[in-house]
């Protein structure tokens, strides 16, 4: 499985790019998906330069790239995601994919998490497509990390959710390639319910104190 590779539907936006970036540094083989495939290898081109050229990042429309990938990430924004994602039921169908959706508003007070009822965008995404393996993750890395110079955001951790516990231990594993250290088991898909909000928070944070904040877990045994 970790020689497969890692397709990023919307990877040509900030966010997918970013962790476009960070699969493909640690050696991992990445496809940038877009709308639009033209778009995609250009975006792919930009990302391989800034790796040195060593050519593991490529790009396609966002069916061909989730159909050649072993895992998909979905990186796209809230607006269009049931869409998207029923376009391509077929391609995701069997296959580990990753949600870092955050449905956030935003009116004169700030951002805030949207209503979503008793669901969340990874949920709804595994509604739509039944047999994908969604797991949630990534949702508080901000993309301007992502493709920042730190070698690796040991500072952070990733949270992941997810009801089929191979799927997220897999998820937990590339995590490292972000933070160094595997992704910590938050629980099942539901809790998504909780973590895509939280970002609304961080994102108020970082106004109030310039910063880019993200999310670290104290208390969790060493090993
Ligand atoms: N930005 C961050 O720091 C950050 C952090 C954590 C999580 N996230 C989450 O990651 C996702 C992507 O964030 P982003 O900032 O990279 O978003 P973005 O730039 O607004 O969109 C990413 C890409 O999605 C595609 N896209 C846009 N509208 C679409 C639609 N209606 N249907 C299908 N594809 C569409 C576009 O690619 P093409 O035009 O090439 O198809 C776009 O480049 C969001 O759900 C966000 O909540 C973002």
């Amino acid at each position: 499985m970790t020689d497969a590779a890692i397709a990023v539907l919307g990877g040509t936006g900030p966010q997918g790019k970013g962790l476009g970036y960070r699969f493909a540094k640690a050696g991992r083989r990445v496809i940038i998906g877009s709308r639009d495939a033209a778009k995609a290898s250009a975006a792919a081109g930009e990302l391989d330069e800034t790796l040195g050229g060593d050519g593991l990042v490529t790009g396609m429309a966002n069916a061909e790239a989730a159909a050649q990938a072993g895992l998909v990430v979905v990186a796209v924004p809230w607006d269009g995601h049931n869409e998207l994602v029923e376009s391509l039921r077929g391609e995701l169908s069997g296959k580990i994919v990753v949600s870092c959706v955050n449905p956030l508003g935003f009116d004169k007070a700030g951002p805030y998490g949207l209503d979503m009822g008793n669901s969340s965008a990874a949920e709804q995404l595994q509604s739509i497509v039944p047999a994908a393996r969604v797991v949630a993750a990534f949702h508080h890395v901000s993309a301007a990390n992502l493709i920042g110079p730190a070698e690796k955001l040991d500072h952070e951790d990733i949270l992941v959710a997810g009801d089929d516990k191979e799927a997220a231990a897999q998820v937990r594993a590339l995590a490292a390639t972000v933070t160094g250290s595997p992704g910590v088991d938050a629980g099942p898909l539901r809790l998504a319910r909780q973590l895509e909000p939280l970002t609304a928070v961080l994102i108020s944070i970082n106004k109030r104190y310039k910063t880019r904040s993200g999310v670290s877990i104290s208390g969790l045994p060493q090993d």
